[in-house]
């Protein structure tokens, strides 16, 4: 774990805003280990030291992320209901404090982050974040070009809801790839619904640069981020 700002690890953990933990500080109120430390920029590691407010200690929780390779028959809840949550896959301690980025249907496969943080929770799933997300694709017919022109305009999906252009690439006659910038219920489904197909399989390869391709995971496998991809995905909230 690399050094932390004093204001920033207590604003993390609910001490209010960066003003107010900054006067809090410059008060006096706030010991890392047996020392009152009144500078807001104090940087230390929180693995290693022990902060305390009016002498009770605070405790640290790291945050963490995991990208899964979601097998079929798991849901994105976090509970489980018809099927088991896919946060079973994932170390037990952590159950209580994981939230999953986005959903993926119960018969869809393939990449799906999982974190503690969620500020990145809403980051990766904002509309006006348009974060790019892939998709293999296999249907039950042929997929044509006209599909793929079709496709870069606002398709009817029904329920009163149109798709954002999108990028299609056929890879064989049932087969493609498919990104999409949002994530509309079902959206892939009711896209190749709209031209008479039915989606057979459907497996996302990636969330922007994030793959269970990179990793090398098998479904129902998950990689923990290390420090420097923990600090990296958290830099897109800030830090
Ligand atoms: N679109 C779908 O239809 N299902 C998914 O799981 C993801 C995107």
């Amino acid at each position: 774990m690399s050094k932390v700002r004093l204001d920033k690890f207590l604003a993390d953990a609910n001490f209010g805003t960066r003003s107010h933990v900054k006067t809090l500080i410059k008060h006096g109120f706030i010991k890392v280990n047996s020392e009152v430390i009144k500078n807001p920029s104090f940087s230390f590691d929180p693995l290693k030291e022990k902060v305390f407010y009016n002498d009770q200690l605070i405790s640290y929780e790291e945050e963490a992320v995991f990208l899964i390779n979601k097998p079929k028959d798991y849901i994105c809840s976090n509970i489980d209901e018809l099927y088991p949550s896919i946060l079973n896959l994932l170390p037990s301690e952590l159950f209580k404090k994981l939230k999953i980025v986005g959903r993926l249907d119960v018969d869809t496969t393939g990449t799906l982050l999982i974190t503690t943080n969620g500020k990145l929770v809403n980051y990766f799933t904002h509309p006006k974040n348009s974060i790019n997300k892939t998709y293999f694709v296999k249907v039950n017919h042929k997929i044509t070009p006209a599909m793929v022109e079709a496709v870069k305009r606002p398709i009817d999906i029904g329920k009163g809801e149109f798709s954002l252009p999108c990028e299609l690439e056929i890879i064989s006659d049932d087969s493609a790839k498919i990104t999409l910038s949002e994530g509309k219920y079902h959206e892939i489904k009711r896209i190749f619904h709209a031209f008479n197909l039915e989606v057979l399989e459907l497996d996302r390869l990636n969330i922007d640069k994030y793959s269970y391709t990179n990793y090398n995971l098998k479904q129902g496998e998950y990689y923990k981020f290390n420090e420097e991809e923990l600090n990296d995905i958290l830099s897109l909230i800030g830090g």
